[in-house]
């Protein structure tokens, strides 16, 4: 079974990943989980903090010479921002301790302050803002870059690219050498494929820039190459647009997810919403007329691209804060204002892409086994004859 768990204050020494379940002999390059959390980074609408970390990811565990060895992974990611927090987020409480705290007594509508400081009884929400920073997800896409290795081993692939950010949108599908473009961009705009429209994109981020507000939008992650058959139908648990939902709606800020043409289908009618099947005789494979379903029916996938859409809300800390409450005093307050991203799709898509890798490669696991990828594809490439002959 592939787990991965993650650990780290956004503030912190370091974010922490690792992951157990991954077959031997997968190559992994270190440059290429960088490039991935390059890739988080990136966009048009982040704050101060994007431009003075470039993250590295140190893998310290579970890979030598450059491949797996069956072992448990296991991944750093210094913030390099730690030397200007040390007093303010010490392991230890030395003395005088308390005078160096940077306490948020002010939670900002929309975050996890208040909630967190009533659960975890702090009337200071520093540690749960710490935690609840989708700083996090440096760790998350660091795996997911391992969960990619895994699966460019069997042919899958799995890009992002941004459809909406506020109420612009981009009203045609991207192609899958649009995406491919677009991941090796070494200058990341608004993670759009048509120009015409990231420039209205900007415009709108622009504009929150010039209003102190904030903007979210729509991301969509592609998966190509995805054997028919991943997830299943007999149990609720199983099935793969159910794990795929979690994995994207726990990315922070995303409070919707469709899987394919979701809102769109449920606005219409049965005969112009499900993909119709057909038989190509010469290729002896069965085709469909479209991809509404988004790659997914009854929880399986079923052969064609997986589409997943992200839905975002607009980031919670606005330089002209919302109206809150102070924790200590009670009376109404301005909520916290540090220094934050006003927008941040295209990083979330980049996020939402680690997330299905992850979810794709348990499946995969879950579905071919092995304990060395030699024997993981001699599983998968028995199962592919199967269905060949099928
Ligand atoms: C890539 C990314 C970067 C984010 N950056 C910020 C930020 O700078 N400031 C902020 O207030 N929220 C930011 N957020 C959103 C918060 O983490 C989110 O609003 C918070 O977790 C509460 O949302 P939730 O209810 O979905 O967890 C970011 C989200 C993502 C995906």
């Amino acid at each position: 079974m592939l787990r991965f768990e993650t650990a780290g204050e956004s503030h912190g020494e370091c974010l922490v990943a690792t992951v157990s379940g991954l077959p031997a002999g997968i190559p992994i390059s270190v440059d290429a989980v960088n490039r991935e959390l390059w890739r988080r980074q990136q966009g048009y609408g982040r704050g101060g903090r994007m431009k003075i970390e470039t993250d590295r990811a140190e893998i310290v565990a579970g890979v030598r010479h450059s491949r797996t060895i069956g072992s448990p992974v296991a991944i750093i990611v210094r913030n390099k921002d730690w030397e200007n927090w040390t007093d303010v987020l010490p392991v230890e409480d030395l003395d005088g301790a308390e005078d160096k705290r940077k306490p948020v007594t002010r939670p900002r509508p929309g975050h996890a302050d208040l909630a967190g400081a009533i659960k975890y009884n702090f009337h200071d929400a520093r540690y749960i803002l710490e935690r609840a920073s989708a700083r996090e997800t440096t760790a998350r896409v660091a795996v997911g870059a391992m969960a990619k290795a895994l699966l460019s081993e069997f042919g899958i692939q799995v890009l992002s690219h941004v459809i909406a950010v506020g109420s612009v949108r981009l009203d045609r599908a991207a192609t899958w050498d649009e995406l491919i473009a677009l991941s090796r961009r070494d200058d990341v705009l608004l993670g759009c494929v048509e120009p015409a429209v990231e420039a209205r994109m900007k415009d709108v981020v622009d504009e929150v820039y010039r209003t102190g507000d904030t903007v979210g939008g729509v991301f969509e992650v592609v998966a190509r190459g995805v054997p028919p058959g991943l997830g299943s139908h007999t149990t609720w648990d199983a099935r793969l647009d159910g794990r795929i939902a979690q994995a994207i709606v726990s990315i922070q800020a995303v409070k919707g997810v469709e899987v394919g043409f979701a809102a769109e289908g449920a606005a219409s009618f049965g005969s112009k919403v499900q993909d119709s099947i057909h038989y190509d005789r010469e290729g002896q494979r069965f085709t469909r007329g479209a991809n509404r379903a988004g790659g997914i029916e009854g929880g399986m996938s079923n052969g064609q691209d997986i589409l997943v859409r992200g839905l975002l809300k607009p980031i919670s800390t606005l330089r002209r804060p919302l109206e809150s409450v102070d924790l200590a005093t009670r009376e109404p307050a301005l909520a916290a204002y540090e220094r934050s991203d006003v927008a941040v799709v295209p990083a979330a898509g980049v996020i939402g892409e680690a997330m299905v890798a992850i979810v794709l490669a348990q499946a995969f696991l879950d579905k071919f086994g092995g304990d060395s990828v030699g024997e993981t594809r001699r599983n998968y490439d028995g199962y592919l004859e199967q269905v060949k002959s099928f």
